[in-house]
């Protein structure tokens, strides 16, 4: 606390990211990233970027990206906003779209970055029950509201909502926005983007942190109505210009642009996914039905932190979360290699059995 802050600092609980810890040989399934590099074809254009050229001020409106991402999702560059990872993109949503005399509406357990936008945009927001099984129920959802958000597939629990109760709730909150963040769709789920010629109350916003391997370049995007796009466009001048460098413009083209190794790696994590929970189901987890790049577990004998700090232990981060307390006991595990799965696998049997798995790729198979 200090008297230079302003009153709103004050008052902010900022969003704790998952650790980045530097430790050498870690397993690091911690945060939700790909574990395979990005495509041959970005890294060529990341170097191809390196010249005199980077005295210049980069493109302010990332016009050949967004030509790029609406080809990929054939809608047209004016349904498009883009921004330096997906929360640039969703905070410019709170401040530009949902922040109305009634409030936000999102899930009780979700990104927990939701809260932490409205905290800092003085945004009221209302948090809505999952179900018992950690569903979003869109009838819910049917109450006065200044804006609704959730993740599909949800974070952390990984689960998918339906597309026709996606329309469902577009019709039924046909006087507000509705964003639907996308960020983890490309792992076998459906995509609302289609609906957006239809709906002109519906936002959704992808990442290429995720399915595109690009987390470090940070870059994300929104696709939806111009009306809705204007209002981000009209943030984004009243905050960053140049909120994607030379660097992301041109990387994020060619992530786009190679759609071979997006569906070949994609695949390989959907893979991957399948053999890792027939791994934790062996070992009596509870898995809860997973459409994501990452798995919401629990143990009947152990609680999730106790679980966390002994695969630390053996070299292996995954996250649990404390916060609210109805999920304290479950870990989130990110889908790594099959290599790192079957070590995940291994020390789990370890920890539960007080034994080496005599061959950690038999409990997997
Ligand atoms: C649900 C959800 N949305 C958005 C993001 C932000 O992604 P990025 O800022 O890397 O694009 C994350 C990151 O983990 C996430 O889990």
């Amino acid at each position: 606390m200090s008297r230079f802050w302003s009153a709103v600092v004050h008052g902010l609980t900022p969003y704790v990211p998952g650790e980045q810890p530097r430790l050498p040989n870690l397993i690091k399934l911690n945060t939700n990233e790909n574990p395979y590099g990005p495509s041959p074809r970005v890294l060529e254009a990341l170097r191809a970027e390196i010249g005199d050229s980077l005295r210049l001020y980069p493109d302010p409106i990332s016009e050949r990206l967004r030509q790029a991402i609406a080809l990929r999702h054939e809608v047209t560059a004016a349904n498009v906003f883009v921004g330096n990872g997906s929360d640039e993109v969703l905070a410019h949503t709170f401040q530009a779209l949902l922040k109305h005399d009634a409030p936000v509406l999102f899930p009780d357990i979700t990104y927990s970055f939701y809260p932490v936008y409205c905290r800092l945009y003085g945004i009221r927001y209302r948090e809505v029950a999952l179900t018992g099984s950690f569903e979003i129920d869109i009838d819910d959802y049917l109450q006065a509201n200044g804006g609704i958000i959730f993740p599909n597939p949800n974070a952390p629990t990984a689960r998918l909502l339906a597309q026709t109760e996606i329309e469902r709730l577009l019709q039924g909150s046909a006087g507000s926005v509705v964003v639907v963040d996308e960020a983890y769709v490309n792992f076998g789920g459906v995509s609302v983007v289609p609906l957006v010629s239809r709906y002109p109350n519906l936002l959704v916003t992808h990442t290429l942190s995720k399915s595109r391997s690009l987390a470090g370049l940070r870059v994300g995007y929104a696709i939806g109505h111009p009306v809705l796009i204007e209002a981000l466009n009209r943030v984004k001048d009243s905050f960053n210009s140049y909120p994607l460098n030379r660097f992301a413009q041109a990387g994020a083209v060619a992530a786009m642009e190679d759609q071979a190794y997006f569906e070949d790696t994609w695949h390989r994590v959907v893979e991957s996914r399948q053999r890792l929970v027939t791994g934790l189901q062996k070992l009596a987890f509870d898995v809860v039905p997973s459409t994501a790049n990452f798995v919401f577990v629990r143990h009947p004998r152990y609680t999730g932190a106790e679980l966390a700090a002994q695969l630390r232990g053996r070299g292996i981060v995954v996250r649990n979360f404390q916060n609210p307390a109805r999920i304290a006991s479950y870990l989130r595990i990110t889908v790594g290699t099959d290599a790192q799965c079957e070590a995940l696998i291994g020390a789990l049997n370890e920890i539960l059995n007080g034994s080496v798995a005599s061959s950690p790729s038999s409990a997997l198979s």
